[in-house]
Order: structure tokens, then sequence, then C-alpha cells
């Protein structure tokens, strides 16, 4: 079979890793998640005690560090961060982080080079409109607010209030829609799927016929 791209990008909470998980399972192709690669950088400046919004610095790092991922864990400077980059802190700053073009332009010259010569899936902002533009398929997630605190809810492990939950998504969703280099946003040729009320298999099914419509299965 041929290379495939499949591009899955959406706000905050909509699905998009666990969906994009089980789908390169499924059809055994690998998968990126490239959400997980601006929490790792957004972590090792926070560990640094290095301001969010210091650009200069931050930049200096990210050309310093070293992001990787081996069996779909990552790989900071070659400790396994899987764990680390899932905080509340880390989620509250990782906007600030990634809104720089440098930022951008050394994390997407690395998807890029790991999309090069094969299948994969990749989850994330930008992936249909700048890192893979020409992706086979793209997909655009979304799901009410409500629903993607509440689902955020019932994966975190804390005692966290649900409406600060939903404050904390809708600020870091106008952070990435509205940023200068590469927002947020449904690349012309994305196919939508409002997840809100659907189950993950319903989710998976409805993508999995497309592709296999198109694949001539
Ligand atoms: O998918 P996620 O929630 O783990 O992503 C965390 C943050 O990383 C997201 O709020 C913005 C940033 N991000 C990005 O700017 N571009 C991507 N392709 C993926 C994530």
């Amino acid at each position: 079979m041929k290379n495939i791209h499949i591009a899955i990008d959406g706000p905050a909470g909509a699905g998009k890793s666990t969906i994009a998980k089980r789908l390169a399972q499924e059809i055994h192709i690998d998968y990126l998640d490239t959400g997980a690669m601006y929490r790792a950088l957004t972590y090792h400046i926070l560990q640094l005690n290095v301001d969010v919004e210091d650009e200069e610095t931050i930049i200096k790092e990210a050309e310093k560090i070293d992001i990787d991922f081996n069996n779909n864990c990552i790989y900071l400077n070659g400790i396994n961060v899987d764990i680390d980059i899932r905080t509340q802190k880390v989620s509250n700053n990782v906007s600030a982080v990634s809104k720089f073009a440098r930022v951008r332009e050394l994390m997407v010259d690395k998807q890029r080079e790991i999309a090069n010569g094969k299948s994969v899936i990749m989850d994330g902002r930008d992936i249909g409109t700048v890192v893979l533009p020409k992706a086979e398929y793209k997909f655009y997630l979304d799901a009410s607010i409500d629903i993607r605190a509440q689902r955020r809810y019932e994966q975190l492990d804390q005692n966290m209030d649900i409406e600060e939950l939903k404050r904390d998504i809708a600020n870091r969703d106008k952070m990435d829609q509205t940023r200068e280099v590469s927002p947020l946003k449904k690349a012309d040729d994305a196919i939508v799927i409002d997840t809100s009320n659907m189950t993950i298999d319903e989710v998976l099914q409805t993508m999995k016929s497309i592709i296999n419509e198109e694949e001539g299965e």
C-alpha cells in the first residue's frame, strides 16, 4: 500500500489523541502526538524556572533539547516524560510557549522529518494547514466546551473543579486560535466531525469508512 498521511486537528479535549492512537493501531500505521512535543518543551522551560514569555531563552532551549519518541512514549533528553508533560501546570502554560515562530519552525521540521517516507497519523492544531498540507486525509474533531471539560475531568485523577477546567480549556483554545503563527483552524479540505454525542467507536467507524471508501476497500 502507498504511504498515507492522516491529519487530525481540533481544540483541546475533542478526543484527538484517543482517536488517533486507536485508529493507528487498527490500520497499522504510526502515530505522532505533536502536542506532546510542545508539552515536553514547556515542561523543560518550567523546570528551568524560565518565564514562559521569555522568547529568547525559550528558543535557545528549544534548539538545544532533544525530543524523541519510542513506542509512542516521549523522551526529553533521553528521559521518559510521558507523565510529567500531562500536569495542569504544563497544560496551562503550553499555549504561551508554542506561540513563538521559531519554536514552531523547529517542531514542524521535526514532525515532517518523522512523517517522511512512511504512513503516519498526526494529531495537533496545525497538521492539516501547515505540517502536512498535502495529507491524503484531514479530519477536524470538535465537541462542545461542556463535553470537552467533562471528558478532561474524567481523565484527570485530580480534585479539579469542572468550572475551572472549562475556563482553562477555553483560555487555551483562545490562545491557540488567535496566535499569529499557524493558529488552530480547520483546513479548507478537512472533514469536520462533531464528537459531542458520539462514542469513540462511532468516531472511529466514521473515519475508517471514509478512509476505506477512498482506498477502494
Ligand atoms: O494536543 P495537546 O492538548 O496535548 O496540545 C497541547 C498544546 O500544544 C496546545 O494547546 C497547543 C500546542 N500545540 C500546537 O500549538 N500545535 C500542535 N500541532 C499541537 C499542539
